[in-house]
């Protein structure tokens, strides 16, 4: 063993030597802290969202090949890293040197917004071009399938990288002769190019050309050693823990030996979330590197030999070779093995994993493990003893002692056999998401045939996700041996396996009765598969398949994906210097992509800096008895804990209306409260005190959750908001039909990329605090502070530069967290920082309110809606936040695009003892929304006629007044919706979906159309104020600042092509620092879609003040530059700096009276989904979508589009697979990415055509624009309703015709459940109360 050994690696080419690492180091925090590259990002710590990815590159010394993969960071242990060269986004190009092709491609194709995605995209693009210069799409997709964006939706990155693909653009399978580009979805038409808009917002012809040559080379020291350093074990100490790396198998063995109890790390993707999410600590591990015999790959005469150390990708590509290489028949275990490798996490897991780990692990929803067991694997394992096979068999998977391991044992290789003539394999999962994510279910099953026979002679089936490892349903398969493949077999075996793999009602994990389902429903999907292929083999003898059931075993439509972006032209003429209405890229689009954009967390360390962690309430509804801090404060480094006592006077803050605790005291409210702060040197020391901190609670009564509780025990914020017109009453005396129902909408998470962020810094002189912090709300932390440290505002500055994702979720809840750290900062007169980890911040910060809408509506057979009655219930969490305002403005909004006559609407905001639910892009409306879109589905449902007529037909007509009396001119509505018809030729589309759903039973279409008015507006005059400060330098050059916040939106941008069209000055001559109170005060919040247009106008304001001054010296010398004139005022001294203002848009609302002139504009659109959905497994695929928005004159289209396309994914998360869980005494499981899914490059559509209505109408607003930030998030639902059609349909074929019921989220386990059929039918249920189930739904 080396005991004294030297880790040796490469970055971006330069050679690292440590000396002393801590085995406990991971690459991501060594990179960002360490070697201060902080291009890599955190954004979950746990393999989730691919922000860490980086490229690492091994040499291997006996095939003398490099491999580049890409990697996620957060999960590998430095001690790791020996002998790699690992590259990141820094590394590749940077603004300092040159671009690569792949950061300036992400940048000027829109494919970044917030930037805190793009360096992990990029690198993963990069890794992906390393390995094939010329990728086709499907390799660019399953590229960047581990890489997580919260903002764009994914279309303009899968743009920028198809750019590089051979025939870019085009899905090159050219079915029927015809590309994917000429060919319309069905055989029909595409959309029609107009006049006045454009196609292209970017040109390729400008692009750098990728180059090859230009990468960095390998270091040929590393090759070096790898081939000549002498075969050392290494071994790494740290304060606790002891990394071991042999070298060597017999090295290996041995280490084995010695610490029988260490785990041999291979890729850590197992490991590492335990060690990190659990808990779990190993004072030893012992990692082998580069031992060729956990490698080896051999062809034997029974099948197929696989080194456990392979990674999974490797396994991928090696199984692959060999379906093509081997005869059919023989390969059927690798097949299904490689569906499901397919799926599997993103691309960097896969690298990173091994086929040992994976199996050795036994997860319980292992999707290799029920595969490799009924495929009759079996394990080489060796020890110093000597060599010895298992079964990958049920006894194994146990982890039964007799089957298992020995502590001293390694797997060193698994065989697979190669399957036989009649013997069929097959893989089964569905997961909340289709790729990237843990299946809910899986399975593997097998079957083998006597040659021609037809009877059973061998069946195993195995399940994932329904206990606590594998399972195998041994005891079935035995009892079907000897029957015939038929339909009576089907049915034994599903009531067999049902009994076998029992699910009790509180199983964890929830989703009992999907689960028993999904059981079934993979068995009879295997039954048809197998069917089927018998009857290929022998017609004579196997009865055809009905083609209607035949659908069961297709995949769900999948083409490659593509997009068409139609935008408004700019004006003819428009000087052609004059930026506004181009799209112009992101200003900070190419830092984004070379990561040399700093965010909070990527500032430098501060001399003697502090780190805090907050300790939270882990009750629901508890008294705090005692709070024990002895303990955590004798942890070396721990300098002080903040506790409610400090704060004494200042442990409150009123933000709108109602003070809020800062940290719990005697009570607690929800679990997630902060209790207290520990203020450590370091991180980690912060982190485990943190842990130290012991509270003894008293449970207290009651606990209310849901809002159906809150409702039964009148637990409500005050007061209730009511808004009515016309005469309810006497209208439902006189309508055809009645229709009462109900929706629940759940919450949402904001999963904004970056986690909360905040950097206080005492300035050591008259009591000055500097606070950087990742907020909306610069102003709101500065009160706080200045409250807390009871100090006048103007000593206290908060700075933003830039804000990695917000969509409402960095205002109020960031600043008490600013406030505790500020605190401390100026309690120690030290630095100290506080960054969130992503389980914390799921935990603490809560998201959109869950909502519950009662509707009654009366109508008239025609489908007119003449009276409706609805009640709005919010789920407000334990304190009042923003709860009245959302609730306010989804009652404004209740309508939508429709006229009610007769209309009346009761709000209530529930408190309950959850976190407090907040302000989240559209707030209130996407709930409000989907609400009267569901009312209108049913009331069409009722009167027999399509939902899009019913909606046209109660649509608002040209010039109307909303229920609030305000006017509202709907002409663009109307144009919005005829052109979404046209362009999506909805009703040819129709008429296919039709068809299909005649055709085939188990897969089912669905359509649907929903429009869109989004008024825009903030209530108050006073709360859309702005300001503006704009400064002329003597050379000529800009700099602009304003109150808003850049969190992705573009404003920046946006606000540099303001300052550039007013000054006449150009975009390169205009700079933007950053948002500051010290510059631009009492701004307000950034948020509500109008932070361009508001600080737009006051931009506009400060250069026409300035022109204005100017006029006179450039009358004097027109053809003079900036630098001229500037020089001249100087010297005439004349001012050249102004504040700008704008007063903000007459607003008001009187809930008295009911009415009011709240919004300053609309926004219109529509948007038509077509889905397809698998009947059996509840899965979905978003075919195509179209959408058509009215924006008003775009000041930026492609940044308008972009925010579009991101909130309308956004949303279709919100209304299909986003699904916040908690357990019944109200503490969330979903704090992470492998818990909770947000849409990933998968779930956008296939097709996604978006289209800008040509500008007709001038109005008030910055040059006759309008805000789009948030309107598009409830075109989401239209997948929602065409996920509704689908199962309607469903549902009438299995002559199920009573109401249809669907909440959102409309997950798989949901429309599984509404697809009722036999299996539904045939799983046995539990009493409801006879159980305590897992989880409860909010
Ligand atoms: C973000 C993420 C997404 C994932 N998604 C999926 C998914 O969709 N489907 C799925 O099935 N899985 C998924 N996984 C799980 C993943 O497949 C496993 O974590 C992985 O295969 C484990 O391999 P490893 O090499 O990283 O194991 P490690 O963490 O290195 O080791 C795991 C365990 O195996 C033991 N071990 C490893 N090798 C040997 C050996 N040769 N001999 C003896 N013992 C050994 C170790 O002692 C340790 O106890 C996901 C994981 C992550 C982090
Ligand atoms: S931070 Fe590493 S994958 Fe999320
Ligand atoms: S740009 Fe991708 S997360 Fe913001």
């Amino acid at each position: 063993m080396d005991g004294a050994a030297e880790l040796v690696f490469y970055v971006n080419g330069r050679k690292v030597i440590e000396k002393n690492v801590d085995p406990e180091t991971m690459l991501l925090p060594y990179l960002r802290k360490k070697l201060r590259l902080t291009g890599t990002k955190y954004g979950c710590g746990g393999g989730g969202c691919g922000a860490c990815t980086v490229m690492i590159s091994r040499y291997n010394p006996v095939t003398k090949k490099i491999r580049h993969y890409p990697a996620n960071a957060c999960l590998i242990p430095v001690c790791s890293v020996h002998g790699a060269a690992i590259t990141t986004v820094e590394g590749i190009g940077s603004t300092k040197t040159r671009i690569h092709p792949v950061q300036e491609r992400i940048a000027k194709c829109h494919g970044t917004q917030c930037g805190f995605c793009t360096p992990g995209m990029v690198m993963s693009m990069y890794t992906l071009l390393r390995n094939h210069p010329d990728p086709t799409l499907d390799q660019l997709t399953d590229a960047l399938g581990g890489n997580l964006c919260r903002c764009t939706g994914y279309r303009p990155i899968i743009d920028a990288c198809k750019t590089f693909c051979n025939t870019s653009g085009c899905c090159q399978s050219k079915e029927n002769g015809v590309c994917c580009l000429n060919q319309g979805i069905n055989g029909l038409p595409e959309v029609e190019e107009g006049d006045e808009t454009s196609q292209k917002l970017f040109s390729e012809e400008e692009f750098l050309p990728l180059d090859p040559t230009q990468e960095l080379i390998f270091p040929p020291e590393l090759m070096i050693m790898a081939e000549k350093q002498p075969q050392r074990t290494r071994v790494f100490g740290g304060d606790r823990m002891t990394w071991i790396s042999p070298v060597t198998l017999k090295d290996l063995l041995e280490a084995k030996v010695k610490y029988p109890q260490a785990p041999v790390i291979m890729g850590n993707t197992s490991t590492g979330p335990e060690v990190k999410f659990k808990g779990v600590f190993h004072p030893v591990v012992i990692s082998p590197d580069r031992i060729e015999e956990l490698n080896v790959v051999n062809y034997a005469y029974n099948g197929l030999t696989l080194g456990a150390g392979l990674s999974l990708a490797q396994v991928k590509d090696i199984l692959a070779d060999a379906v093509l290489k081997l005869p059919e028949e023989k390969t059927q275990t690798y097949q299904a093995l490689l569906k499901h490798l397919r799926t599997l996490a993103g691309s960097q897991i896969r690298n990173m994993a091994s086929l040992g780990g994976h199996i050795v692990s036994r997860h319980l929803d292992s999707d290799l493990n029920p595969i490799l067991a009924v495929g009759n694997c079996t394990l080489n394992l060796l020890s110093k003893e000597g060599g010895r096979q298992i079964p990958l068999n049920e006894q194994f998977l146990r982890k039964c002692p007799s089957a298992d391991l020995k502590p001293e044992e390694i797997l060193i290789s698994v065989n697979i056999p190669y399957s036989r003539k009649w013997e069929f394999v097959s893989a089964f999962r569905q997961a909340q998401r289709q790729q990237n994510a843990l299946a809910i279910v899986n399975s593997g099953m097998r079957v083998f045939f006597g040659e021609g026979s037809g009877t059973v002679r061998e069946l195993s089936i195995s399940y994932g996700g329904v206990g606590p490892t594998t399972i195998c349903a041994k005891n079935s398969c035995q009892k079907l041996i000897g029957r015939p493949w038929n339909e009576e077999m089907l049915d034994a075996a599903c009531r067999l396996v049902l009994e076998e793999v029992f699910l009790p009602g509180s199983a964890p994990g929830g989703k009992v009765e999907f689960k028993r389902t999904l059981i079934v429903s993979f068995l009879f999907k295997f039954y048809l598969e197998v069917s089927q292929i018998l009857k290929r083999m022998d017609p004579v003898h196997y009865p055809s398949l009905e083609d209607k059931y035949e659908s069961a075993l297709e995949d769900l439509y999948s083409r490659h994906r593509w997009s068409a972006v139609n935008y408004q032209n700019v004006d003819p003429k428009q000087l052609p210097q004059d930026p506004i209405g181009h799209p112009i890229m992101h200003l900070s689009g190419i830092k984004h992509a070379t990561g040399e954009a700093i965010y909070c967390d990527d500032m430098p360390t501060v001399d003697r800096e502090l780190f805090l962690a907050f300790v939270t309430s882990s009750r629901a509804h508890a008294k705090i008895v005692s709070i024990d801090l002895s303990e955590a404060l004798s942890l070396p480094g721990v300098v002080d804990i903040v506790t409610e006592e400090h704060l004494e006077g200042v442990n409150s803050f009123c933000f709108l209306t109602k003070p809020e605790k800062l940290l719990g005291s005697e009570e607690v409210f929800c679990v997630g409260q902060l209790v207290c702060a520990v203020i450590a040197e370091s991180e980690i020391q912060a982190r485990r005190a943190a842990k130290l901190v012991k509270i003894v609670y008293q449970d207290l009564e009651p606990v209310i959750l849901t809002i159906e509780e809150a409702i039964q025990r009148n637990s409500f914020f005050e007061p209730e908001r009511k808004l009515e017109c016309g005469n309810v009453d006497e209208a439902f005396k006189v309508v055809d039909q009645i229709v009462e129902g109900e929706i629940h909408l759940g919450g949402q998470e904001h999963f904004y990329m970056e986690t909360q962020s905040m950097l206080a810094v005492p300035k050591g002189e008259d009591r000055e605090m500097d606070i950087y912090v990742s907020t909306q709300y610069p102003k709101g932390i500065q009160d706080i502070v200045a409250s807390v440290l009871k100090l006048p505002a103007n000593k206290v500055m908060c700075h933003v530069k830039r804000v990695g994702g917000a969509f409402g979720g960095k205002a109020f809840r960031t600043g008490i967290m600013a406030a505790i750290t500020a605190f401390a900062a100026n309690k120690h007169g030290r630095a100290v920082r506080c960054i969130l980890e992503r389980g914390e911040d799921m935990l603490i910060t809560a998201g959109r309110h869950p909502y519950l809408g009662k509707y009654k509506a009366g109508f008239m057979n025609d489908g007119r809606i003449l009276a409706l009655e609805m009640e709005h219930y919010t789920n407000g969490g334990a304190s009042l936040d923003e709860s009245l305002l959302v609730l306010e403005v989804g009652i404004l909004k209740m309508e939508n695009c429709y006229k009610f006559p007769n209309l009346r609407c009761r709000g209530r905001a529930c408190r309950t003892n959850l976190p407090s639910s907040t302000a989240f892009r559209g707030f209130g409306f996407p709930q409000a929304g989907l609400i009267i879109e569901s009312c209108i589905t049913e009331v069409a449902a009722k009167c027999g006629l399509p939902p899009e007529k019913v909606r046209m037909i109660n649509m608002y007509k040209e010039i109307d007044q909303t229920p609030y009396k305000q006017e509202i001119n709907a002409k663009n509505l109307s144009q919005c919706w005829k052109e979404c018809m046209t362009m999506s030729s909805y009703s040819l589309r129709k008429a296919a979906v039709e068809k299909f759903n005649s055709e085939n039973y188990w897969k089912k279409k669905g359509l649907a159309m929903v429009p869109v008015k989004y008024p825009v507006g903030l209530g108050s005059r006073a709360a859309g104020q702005a300001a503006a400060l704009v400064h002329i330098y003597l050379d000529g050059s800009v700099l602009v600042t304003h109150g808003g916040i850049e969190m992705g939106q573009g404003v920046h941008t946006k606000m540099i092509q303001v300052a550039s069209r007013e000054l006449g000055v150009p975009l390169s001559d205009v700079h933007l620092r950053g948002t500051s109170t010290e510059t631009i005060p009492n701004t307000n919040v950034s948020g509500g879609s109008v932070v361009a247009d508001l600080n737009g106008l006051a931009i506009k304001d400060a250069c026409q003040t300035l022109l204005k001054r100017l006029e006179p010296i450039i009358s004097k010398n027109p053809r003079g530059t900036w630098k001229d004139w500037a020089q001249a005022a100087f010297d005439e001294s004349i001012s050249l700096s102004a504040t700008g203002y704008f007063r903000g848009y007459e607003s008001s609302m009187n809930w008295e009276t009911g009415e009011g002139q709240m919004f300053e504009y609309f926004v219109f659109g529509a948007a038509c989904s077509e889905v397809e959905i698998d009947c059996l497994t509840g899965a979905h695929k978003n075919i195509r979508t179209d959408i058509v928005m009215d924006i008003g004159h775009s000041i930026n289209p492609a940044i308008d589009i972009g925010q579009i396309e991101g909130a309308f994914v956004q949303g279709m998360g919100l209304y299909t697979i986003e699904e916040l869980s908690y357990s019944p005494q109200g503490v969330l499981y979903t704090r992470g990415p492998d818990q909770y899914k947000i849409p990933t490059i998968c779930d956008i559509p296939t097709e996604f055509h978006i289209s800008l209505l040509p500008p007709s109408q001038n109005s008030n607003t910055l040059y006759s624009s309008k805000g789009m930030g948030e309107s598009g998030v409830f075109l989401g639902s239209s997948v929602f309703f065409a996920i509704h059609d689908a199962v309607s349909t469903a549902r009438r074929e299995r002559g199920l015709l009573g109401p249809l019921k669907l909440n959102s989220p409309l997950t798989p386990e949901k429309i599984r459940m509404a697809c009722e059929d036999k299996f539904t039918k045939m799983i046995p249920r539990d009493k409801p109360g006879s159980y305590v189930p897992w989880n409860i739904p909010i």
